[in-house]
Order: structure tokens, then C-alpha cells, then sequence
């Protein structure tokens, strides 16, 4: 028996931050290690939003370094572009002639433009609208067995699943019906402001593709700490330094750092010594980051200077992502009677 197949998409929109990592890089590699993986950057999701050329582009080239530099094996993972798959969009079609407008009208990527930010029915171009289809195409174009996302994504892989039950009722078993799965495990990452760390909160630390100044000053410096006097006990129940500092550290390091916050002294057993105060902490997590993610970074610098290197990996995912697509697009053309036998 073939492994099962797992697929997951990532829209192209910043250099992933910690809460990324933690929350979606991590998992798909570890998954990555007992499923036959495809991964790829939604490029065309990416644009049922207005992007500007060049972020979008740097985006895409961010979003694919820093999934090799976390550790991605493009050799073992199918790792590509979506717009360099040709057959998706193409499905896509197919598959938007077999759903109902009514079901995309309850999706919530449309529903959120229309209640959250505030568009009207004349200003929400079709992309978005029809952001479930491509989705469903992605997956269905792959005969996905599972599809893991995040809570908000739980309803477009329902859409995905009516239009391959919609297909097949149609035209016979021409699809696999896939099944999300949500790992309600995944815990909320905190960001600076101890809110959860996104991108729209402009909270994040950022590992990759920042300055060793910048991680400090800029991001690890300013995560935002109660003003317990410096030299009293720090208390680190709902602090955001000292639960990222357990996220990374071993359970000996982390002991050392919790039972130092708590007698707010460099050394926990002698009042007299140097106090540790918030300042103190910050740097223990800015140094435990930056071993943690030497090489990382390393490699992500490396990757980003070499963009050739990069379209090259994409190039071979997209090949390889193409054998498959082409095969299963081929199926749906002859069961549609787009093609003949
Ligand atoms: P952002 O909120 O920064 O825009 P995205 O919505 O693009 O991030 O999320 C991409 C992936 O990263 C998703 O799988 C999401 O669940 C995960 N993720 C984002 N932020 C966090 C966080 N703070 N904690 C855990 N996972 C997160
Ligand atoms: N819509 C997903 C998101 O916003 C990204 C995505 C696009 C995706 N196509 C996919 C996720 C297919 C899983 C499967 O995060």
C-alpha cells in the first residue's frame, strides 16, 4: 500500500514568522515523513487580493527559501508553484460548472470580504469569489487523501468535497473525496503584543530574513512585559518571552530560565547575585533563537541569493506535480466527454 497522500497549499504573502513555523511549517515536514507529500506556493490565491508585482514576487521566492531553509526536502516533497501547473486552473473550470453559485455565496473568503473588509458585491472580483474552486482543484487534481489546514480552511475543503461527490454523481467515480484534517493540538503562537502572531497584527518575529540586530532590538526587544521592578521575582504564567523560551529551549534550559525568572537573580539560589529582570530574559530567548536558528538562517540567506537555485527546485516540483495533475485532468476531459476515449 502507498503511502497516503497529504496536500497543502500556503498563500505567498511575507517571510513566515515563528508563529508559521509552529503552526504550519513544522507539522507539514514532520508529516512529510510517513506521507507522500505535495506542497505548494498558491500563487493564484495569492492574487484574488491585490498584490503589488515586485512583493509578489518576492514573496513567492520568501515563502519557498524559508520552507527549504526550515527544512523541507524538495527531493521527497512534490515542492512547486501553483500557476506552473497549468492543469489546476483547468479543472478548476470544470469543477465550477459542476457547483452551485448558492454554496459559493456561504463560503467565508467571500463572505469576509463582504462583512470584514467592508467590499460590495460590485467591488468582490471573481477570484475571490470563486476561491473555493481553485482550491478544490488543487486538491482534487492530486487524488489527495488528506488535507491539513487550520480551522478558518475547514469549510473550502467541505466545497472541495461537494464538487468531487457533485462530479462523480455525475459522470461516475472520476474523483477521490478527500477529508480535512484539523489538528486542534496546534497551539496559538503569541506575538509581541501577546495577542496571536499574524502578519495583520504586525506582531511577529521573523527568524528568517532579519538582521541579528533587527531580531534583538526590533522584534525580540519588543515583546511586551509587565513592569515588575528589575531584581523582584518575574512572573511568567501568561508571559510571552517565557512561553516561546519553553517552546525552543530543553527541559534542563527551561527549568534554569523559569527558576531564575522566579527568584529574579541570575542565580537562583544566591539573593545576591546579578538580578534577571524582563531585559535579561529577552536576551536568553534572543540567544537560544539565534542557535536555534543558525543554520536556518544561514541556509535562507543563501537561498535568497540565488533565485536561479530556487526556480530550479520549483521547476522540478512543477514537472513532477504536472505528471500527476495531467493524468487525473485527463480522467475528468474523457468522463466529461470534453475528450473523446
Ligand atoms: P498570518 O496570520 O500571519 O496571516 P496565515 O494566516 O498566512 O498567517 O497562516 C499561515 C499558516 O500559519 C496557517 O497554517 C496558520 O494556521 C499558521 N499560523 C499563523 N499564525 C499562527 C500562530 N500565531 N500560531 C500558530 N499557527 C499560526
Ligand atoms: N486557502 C489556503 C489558506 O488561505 C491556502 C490554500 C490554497 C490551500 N489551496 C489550498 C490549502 C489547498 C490546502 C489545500 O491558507
Amino acid at each position: 500500500m502507498p503511502n497516503p497522500r497529504v496536500l497543502t497549499g500556503i498563500k505567498p504573502t511575507g517571510v513566515p514568522h515563528l508563529g508559521n513555523y509552529l503552526g504550519a511549517i513544522q507539522p507539514a515536514i514532520e508529516l512529510a515523513k510517513t506521507h507522500d507529500s505535495f506542497l505548494f506556493i498558491a500563487d493564484l490565491h495569492a492574487l484574488t487580493t491585490f498584490q503589488k508585482r515586485e512583493q509578489l514576487i518576492e514573496d513567492t521566492y520568501a515563502v519557498a527559501a524559508a520552507w527549504i531553509a526550515h527544512g523541507l526536502d524538495p527531493e521527497k516533497v512534490v515542492f512547486y508553484r501553483q500557476s506552473d501547473v497549468p492543469e489546476i486552473p483547468m479543472l478548476a473550470w470544470v469543477l465550477g460548472c459542476v457547483l452551485n453559485k448558492g454554496l459559493l455565496e456561504r463560503a467565508h473568503s467571500y463572505k469576509d470580504a463582504l462583512a470584514n473588509k467592508g467590499l460590495t458585491e460590485e467591488e468582490v472580483n471573481m477570484g475571490l469569489f470563486s476561491y473555493p474552486v481553485l482550491m478544490a482543484a488543487d486538491i482534487l487534481a492530486f487524488d489527495t487523501d488528506v488535507v491539513p489546514v487550520g480551522k478558518d480552511q475547514q469549510q473550502h475543503v467541505e466545497i472541495c468535497r461537494e464538487a468531487a461527490r457533485k462530479l462523480n454523481l455525475a459522470y461516475g467515480d472520476v474523483l477521490k473525496v478527500p477529508v480535512a484534517r484539523i489538528d486542534e493540538k496546534v497551539m496559538t503562537i503569541p506575538g509581541l503584543d501577546g495577542r496571536k502572531m499574524s502578519k495583520s497584527y504586525d506582531n511577529t518575529i521573523k527568524v528568517l530574513g532579519t538582521s541579528e540586530k533587527d531580531l534583538q532590538k526590533k522584534m525580540v526587544g519588543k515583546i511586551i512585559c509587565d513592569s515588575t521592578e528589575l531584581g523582584q521575582p518575574l512572573s511568567t504564567e501568561s508571559s510571552t518571552v517565557a512561553q516561546l523560551y519553553a517552546l525552543f529551549a530543553d527541559q534542563t534550559k527551561n527549568d534554569l530560565f523559569l527558576r531564575r525568572a522566579h527568584a529574579g537573580r541570575i542565580d537562583p539560589d544566591d539573593a545576591s547575585s546579578e538580578a534577571f529582570g524582563w531585559g535579561t530574559a529577552k536576551k536568553e530567548l534572543f540567544d537560544l533563537l539565534l542557535e536555534r536558528f543558525r543554520r536556518d538562517r544561514a541556509e535562507y540567506d543563501r537561498l535568497m541569493a540565488d533565485r536561479g537555485h530556487i526556480d530550479q527546485l520549483l521547476q522540478k516540483g512543477a514537472e513532477r506535480a504536472r505528471a500527476v495533475a495531467s493524468t487525473i485532468l485527463a480522467r475528468v476531459l474523457t468522463a466529461t466527454g470534453i475528450r473523446p476515449l
